[in-house]
C-alpha cells in the first residue's frame, strides 16, 4: 500500500513536504497514464460520497471522472441534498456514511465540519473547500507550477494578490512555506492571513528554508515572480453587502498586464483556482458593471487571455491531482 493509505485530507498542514510532493509525482504519473492510454484501474468497487453544502463545478468534476477513471463509484449529495447540517449532525452522519462507503469528500464553510466528519467517519475523509483551506487546489496549482517551470519547488517565487484572509491566501501561505518556496502575500493588511496561520508558516519556513513575505506594495511584492496568482474578491457564503468594501480595498490589487510587468519576469505565469471574474460573461458580472462601472475585478480579461494564464492547465490538473488522493489513500 502507498505511504498515505487511510489517510484523510483536511488541510496542507497535516502533511510534510514529502508526502506533499509524492503525491504530486503520483498525479504526474497517473496524468501520463491517462493520455498515453495504459491507465490502470486501481479503485474498482470502492464507492466515494461527496457531500457538497456549497457548489463546485471542477472539484465535484474531478472527483467524479477520477473515480469512475479508476473503477470507483461516487454518490453526489449536492447543496441541499442530505439530511447533514438540519436533521442530523455531522458526527451521526459521518457515522452513517462511514458504514456504506470507502471514502468521503466534504465541501462546505466550516472546517470544524469536516474535521468532525474525519474523526467519526473511520474511512478517509478529503475537503474539498472549506471557509480555511482548499487544500485539494493547492495540489493542482503546484502541480501545474512544476508543469511551468524549469526550478525545483524551493527556488521558485510565488505572489498572491487579493483576499488573503480566506482558504486560497491560507492555503498558497502555508504550502508555499511547506515547500520552500519564497512566498509573498500582497495585499492590504487586513486581508492578510489570520496571525496564527502566520505564525504556522513561519514555523514551516524555518524547517524548509522558504521565505516569507507580507506586504501591502505591490511592486515590491511582485518584484522576480515566476507565478502571480489571485482569487475572487467576494468568497461562496459571502453577502452581497461586502462588495463596496472589497472593491474599494482591493481594486489596486487587481492583476493587470502591469502588475505582471512589475514582476521583471517575461516569462511569468498567471494562476486562478476560478470561477474568475474577468469579464461581462456571468450574471455575477454584469451585475457588479450596472453597480460599478467595473469590466473585471480580480483580473483583467488582458490577463486571463494572455500566454502568460496557465489557469485551464491548473482546472485540468484538478482531475489528475484528486485522481492521485484517492489512489494513495485508498488503492
Ligand atoms: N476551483 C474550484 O474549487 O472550483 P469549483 O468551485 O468549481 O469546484
Ligand atoms: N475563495 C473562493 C474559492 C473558490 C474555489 C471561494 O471560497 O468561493
Amino acid at each position: 500500500p502507498h505511504a498515505l493509505a487511510g489517510r484523510h485530507f483536511l488541510k496542507e498542514l497535516d502533511f510534510t513536504a514529502e508526502e506533499f510532493r509524492g503525491l504530486i509525482e503520483l498525479a504526474v504519473e497517473l496524468k501520463a497514464a491517462k493520455k498515453a492510454g495504459t491507465e490502470t484501474p486501481l479503485l474498482r468497487g470502492r464507492n466515494i460520497a461527496l457531500v457538497f453544502e456549497k457548489t463546485s463545478t471542477r472539484t465535484r468534476c474531478a472527483f467524479e471522472v477520477a473515480a469512475a477513471d479508476q473503477g470507483a463509484r461516487t454518490v453526489y449529495l449536492d447543496p441541499s441534498g442530505s439530511q447533514m447540517g438540519h436533521k442530523e449532525s455531522v458526527k451521526d452522519t459521518a457515522r452513517v456514511l462511514g458504514r456504506m462507503f470507502d471514502a468521503i469528500q466534504y465541501r462546505g464553510d466550516s472546517q470544524a465540519n469536516v474535521e468532525e466528519l474525519a474523526a467519526y467517519a473511520g474511512v478517509p475523509v478529503y475537503n474539498g473547500l472549506t471557509d480555511d483551506w482548499h487544500p485539494t487546489q493547492l495540489l493542482a496549482d503546484v502541480m501545474t507550477m512544476t508543469e511551468h517551470s524549469d526550478k525545483p519547488l524551493h527556488g521558485m517565487t510565488f505572489a498572491y494578490l487579493g483576499d488573503a484572509r480566506f482558504n486560497m491566501g491560507n492555503s498558497y501561505l502555508v504550502t508555499g512555506a511547506l515547500l520552500g518556496m519564497d512566498v509573498r502575500i500582497v495585499a492590504p493588511r487586513a486581508y492578510w492571513p489570520a496571525e496564527e496561520i502566520v505564525t504556522h508558516a513561519r514555523k514551516l519556513a524555518e524547517i524548509s528554508g522558504a521565505r516569507i513575505t507580507l506586504t501591502e506594495h505591490i511592486h515590491d511584492g511582485v518584484e522576480g515572480a515566476d507565478f502571480v496568482a489571485t482569487d475572487v474578491w467576494v468568497s461562496m457564503g459571502e453577502p452581497k453587502e461586502v462588495w463596496d468594501e472589497r472593491i474599494g480595498a482591493l481594486s489596486p490589487y487587481a492583476v493587470t498586464m502591469d502588475v505582471l510587468r512589475s514582476t521583471g519576469n517575461a516569462d511569468v505565469k498567471f494562476l486562478h483556482c476560478l470561477p474568475a471574474f474577468h469579464d461581462l460573461g456571468t450574471k455575477v458580472g454584469r451585475e457588479i458593471h450596472e453597480l460599478h462601472g467595473l469590466d473585471s475585478l480580480e483580473v483583467t480579461d488582458e490577463v486571463f487571455e494572455s500566454s502568460h494564464s496557465v489557469v485551464f492547465d491548473e482546472a485540468e490538473n484538478r482531475l489528475h491531482t484528486i485522481k492521485a488522493v484517492l489512489v494513495a489513500t485508498l488503492a
